[in-house]
């Protein structure tokens, strides 16, 4: 079958939501990966479906209980790596993304409260991934996140496959900046040597400039470019 992205939510009306437009949204209307969702609500304890209680040992919030979360696992079924979405997570990045469009698939469970209990994320083996260092109301935006990342991977999504080995993060450094028509435009040109056809002239541009961009906003990706240029085989994200 084809890739699968399973979600256990409070709020699966929150999906598709964004993913069901354009690129993502056409992808999944051809059936090039397919989107379940799992309510939890319904595995939640007593007439009121509890899904939560009070965290062990006190303080705020709520917990949600491992027996619940574990019935919504088990319903939802499939041997696909299942992943957590919480802000204390090991951090998303374009190589995970790479790696997971090149998967099955991926069960994503979201969080709203305080967290999820921590021996149901044991007993499913369950990795934790942050989408950055800022706290979401629930993990649904983060799936989101994942998903878009993960699914304009997968083959025959993404029309022009040019487009993505010229994107950022595939040779480690940020995009260079892009212009187009009109060549004027309120008193800003476009850069010379852009409409110059010098092809080598405009690919060294690029890569000043990639760099220069690189250098100036993200010296962490900077660091890692340059030691990968020292040791090629060593792997970049
Ligand atoms: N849930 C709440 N905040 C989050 C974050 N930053 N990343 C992933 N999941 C989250």
């Amino acid at each position: 079958g084809a890739w699968t992205a399973q979600i256990v939510t409070l709020f699966p009306e929150a999906f598709p939501g964004i993913l069901g437009l354009s690129l993502t949204g056409r992808a999944l209307s051809e059936g090039l990966w397919n989107l379940r969702t799992t309510d939890l609500r319904p595995f939640g304890i007593g007439k009121h479906r509890n899904v939560d209680d009070t965290p062990a040992g006190g303080g705020a919030g709520m917990v949600i209980r491992a027996d619940v979360m574990d019935a919504a696992l088990r319903e939802a079924g499939g041997d696909l790596p299942v992943i957590y979405l919480s802000p204390r997570g090991k951090p998303f990045t374009q190589a995970r993304a790479r790696e997971l469009a090149n998967g099955p698939g991926m069960t994503l469970i979201c969080g709203r409260f305080e967290g999820v209990d921590q021996r149901v994320l044991d007993a499913h083996d369950v990795e934790e991934v942050s989408i950055g260092d800022y706290v979401l109301t629930g993990g649904e935006l983060a799936a989101q996140v994942l998903i878009d990342a993960t699914v304009r991977l997968i083959p025959r999504v993404l029309g022009n496959q040019d487009s993505l080995a010229e994107e950022s993060f595939s040779d480690g450094l940020l995009e260079h900046p892009q212009y187009t028509k009109p060549a004027q435009w309120e008193g800003r040109a476009i850069p010379e040597v852009l409409l110059s056809g010098n092809h080598a002239a405009i690919a060294n541009w690029r890569s000043d400039m990639a760099e220069r961009l690189t250098k100036e906003r993200r010296p962490d990706l900077w660091r890692a470019y340059e030691q990968a240029r020292m040791d090629p085989a060593k792997d970049r994200q």
